[in-house]
């Protein structure tokens, strides 16, 4: 899926905090698509700004710095109404960030879950086993998404 006014495709990948999940989804989908060659814009947000200004969670860097990413530089940020309108794609790690996108306001943009027909659970209250399965979960569907705008791109 192109951007309609032919520009690069822009992704937004949605969690609530944007803070532990949609970090690592940001990070692996700009890994994935450097390595493909493809050339998007990819950035996240929270449905809520509880962590407004803050760097992803301790976990979410210490998991991503041990498969060898670095995003330390990315800080939480809110949805916005302006998202909703300037995104092709908006990827959300669950069902409750589903209906909440949804109840934000209309968008242009497709809105589906990251992992298709799957939740990401939210780690945030366990151990780093549910960083570590959250990050096995959304690199392996990063890799698919990249892969199929890659042969889009090719239509
Ligand atoms: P995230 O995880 O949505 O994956 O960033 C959470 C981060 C913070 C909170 C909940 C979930 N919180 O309640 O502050």
């Amino acid at each position: 899926m192109n951007s309609p006014e032919g520009g690069m495709k822009r992704v937004l990948v949605v969690c609530l905090g944007n803070i532990c999940r949609s970090p690592i989804g940001e990070g692996l989908l700009k890994h994935h698509a450097d390595k493909a060659g493809l050339n998007i814009h990819v950035d996240s947000a929270g449905t809520s700004g509880w962590h407004q200004g803050n760097q992803a969670d301790p976990r979410s860097i210490e998991v991503m710095s041990l498969h060898g990413h670095d995003i330390t530089q990315q800080r939480s940020r809110a949805l916005t109404k302006e998202d909703l309108l300037t995104f092709d794609a908006i990827l959300v790690m669950d069902s409750q960030n589903l209906r909440d996108v949804q109840h934000f306001g209309s968008s242009r943009a497709l809105v589906t879950r990251f992992v298709p027909e799957q939740d990401v659970p939210d780690p945030y209250y366990g151990g780093d086993q549910g960083f570590e399965s959250a990050y096995q979960m959304i690199d392996q569907a990063a890799y698919d998404w990249i892969q199929n705008w890659s042969k889009q791109t090719l239509d």
